[in-house]
């Protein structure tokens, strides 16, 4: 790939090789308008390591039958391996017990499950959950059809102009009648890190309980469900660099003994029967039909990849590679980034004087440069911050330096050329 690494060799970075990195993803090596492409739009979906293709290929190759069926070699091998991922998933983020995490298709997935099992079945009239204003629509949507379905109330809890979760605003919210507590670990707009630790600890002294959005969160910093004390973690597994249509959930055990089933078919019963039919324990009650076999073989490769790397290693790369980008950008007179709170995470959304943001993501595109603009399924953030659209660029592990002097530099013209 001739994208240049020469800024890149320079970093503090622990003996993290992003030029070596970056050799584990073919994709990388992609030239679009004849331009090396400088992908910076991970936060959408992330690319993915020849370890995870390797992995997921093989597996049809050699390993390939359904799961918790076939009494025959091949299907045994299957099911242990299908378990080893989850076991996988289980180490990753920390949680006590395989029966603890639910393989998912995705995080929009894996919160749904949480909204329909646990809180359509348990809220009342009356009762609220909180849900943080600068939430993606997956963590939003899902809380508004409980509240529709159960009489409940949604509210959101407010964001300071930084993008900062307004803690002293969360205190005051909460009572009696709070059961519910959602957050992003990590915002996928303003790339705010939120408390999540403490905002935890403070539900729980209100009898609420949490459920946090990882699908960010989890990419980019170490996670441990026990350490946070949260009753729900939801990650999904394209933007940590594994496939689409997988993900899962951790819920604490008893929590997840007391829900209900999600879907029902094959393989989440006991017995069946017309008059009668009795649920699994968790997680198979939560896993109706053959799973995605195949996609968490792919999730567990890429988690052993980002282990291997090593997370903190990988965060302190882009929080380089992040810090360089902010540094460039705020140099640009009539550039104004939206979320600056203290330690934040890889991403920053952006606006600029005199020009929409699809503009300036298109011409951006001319030069190779990927990045999302609109409102990142964010509505009512884009509210909150008095925008109608960003343009978003997002880090992830094989992002450099030199991409985020092509970010700065492709910006500049397309505002000169948009003026
Ligand atoms: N939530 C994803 C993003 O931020 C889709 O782009």
């Amino acid at each position: 790939m001739n994208i240049v690494q020469g800024s890149a060799a320079a970093l503090p970075n622990d003996g993290f090789d992003v030029a070596a990195v970056r050799k584990d993803f073919p994709i990388l090596a992609t030239l679009v308008h004849g331009k090396p492409l400088v992908f910076l739009d991970s936060a959408a979906s992330a690319q993915k390591p020849e370890a995870v293709l390797r992995a997921m290929d093989g597996m049809y190759r050699t390993a390939y039958a359904n799961v918790h069926r076939g009494v025959y070699t091949l299907s045994d091998l299957a099911t242990a391996r299908y378990e080893a991922a989850r076991e996988t998933v289980r180490r990753f983020l920390g949680a006590g017990d395989v029966s603890e995490i639910v393989f998912t298709s995705g995080g929009t997935d894996a919160l749904n499950l949480v909204a329909r099992c646990w809180a359509q079945a348990f809220l009342k009239p009356g009762d609220e959950i909180l849900v943080c204003e600068s939430e993606h629509h997956s963590n939003i949507v899902p809380w508004q059809l409980a509240a529709q379905a159960t009489g409940a109330v949604v509210r959101p809890i407010p964001v300071t102009d930084e993008g900062v979760f307004d803690f002293e605003a969360y205190a005051a919210m909460l009572g009696p009648k709070v059961k519910l507590v959602a957050v992003a670990h990590m915002s996928n707009v303003l790339g705010t890190i939120m408390p999540v630790k403490a905002i935890a600890a403070a539900a729980h002294a209100a009898g609420a309980k949490i459920v946090v959005d990882g699908c960010q969160g989890a990419v980019h910093q170490t996670v441990n469900v026990r350490d946070l004390d949260v009753d729900f973690y939801a990650v999904t597994g394209h933007k940590i660099y594994g496939p689409t249509g997988i993900g899962a959930l951790y819920g604490r055990r008893e929590l997840l003994e007391a829900m209900p089933p999600y879907k029902g078919g094959g393989d989440m019963i006991e017995t069946v029967s017309f008059e009668r039919s009795t649920w699994a324990e968790p997680p198979a009650r939560f896993e109706a039909g053959t799973p995605m076999i195949v996609e968490a073989i792919g999730l567990a490769a890429a988690i052993d990849y980002v282990e291997a790397l090593g997370i903190a290693r990988i965060h302190a790369h882009e929080t380089d590679v992040l810090d360089h980008a902010t540094r460039l950008l705020t140099a640009i007179p009539g550039l104004r980034i939206i979320g600056t709170a203290p330690g934040k995470g890889g991403v920053i959304s952006f606006t600029v004087e005199g020009a929409h943001p699809s503009d300036i993501a298109t011409l951006l595109d001319q030069r190779g440069v990927a990045v999302r603009a609109g409102h990142h399924c964010a509505q009512p953030l884009m509210v909150r911050m008095g925008v109608s659209a960003t343009t978003r660029a997002s880090f992830a592990l094989y992002s450099t330096r030199a991409e985020a002097e092509a970010l700065a530099a492709g910006v500049e013209r397309a505002m000169a050329l948009l003026r």
